[in-house]
């Protein structure tokens, strides 16, 4: 039971130390890391149109659903349709 309970202690140590150690190195940089410096905003996503169909929704589906699909109905054309992927840019 002595025995168990030294080696209890001991491997606890080792725990410890070796979480000291790499806290340690972690903590203490030789040198300042380089900055990022962005040279533009972060970058744009290129307009492929509505998301599902991959293109703008024009002709007899000119709505750019919610859902990112081109249809007619109240459901392409009503809440959530995106304007700048219908035709026309409106959700008409
Ligand atoms: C869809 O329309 C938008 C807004 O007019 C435009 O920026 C984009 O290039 C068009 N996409 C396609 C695939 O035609």
């Amino acid at each position: 039971m002595v025995m168990s309970k030294t080696i209890a202690i001991f491997l606890v140590s080792m725990i410890i130390v070796t979480y000291y150690i790499a806290f340690s190195a972690a903590q203490t940089p030789t040198s300042a890391a380089p900055v990022a410096t962005p040279t533009s905003a972060a970058p744009v996503a290129t307009p492929t149109g509505c998301p599902m169909v991959g293109h703008n929704c024009t002709g007899t589906t000119p709505c750019c659903s919610f859902f990112g699909t081109c249809g007619s109905g109240s459901v392409e054309c009503g809440p959530g349709c995106i304007p700048e992927f219908s035709e026309f840019g409106a959700c008409s």
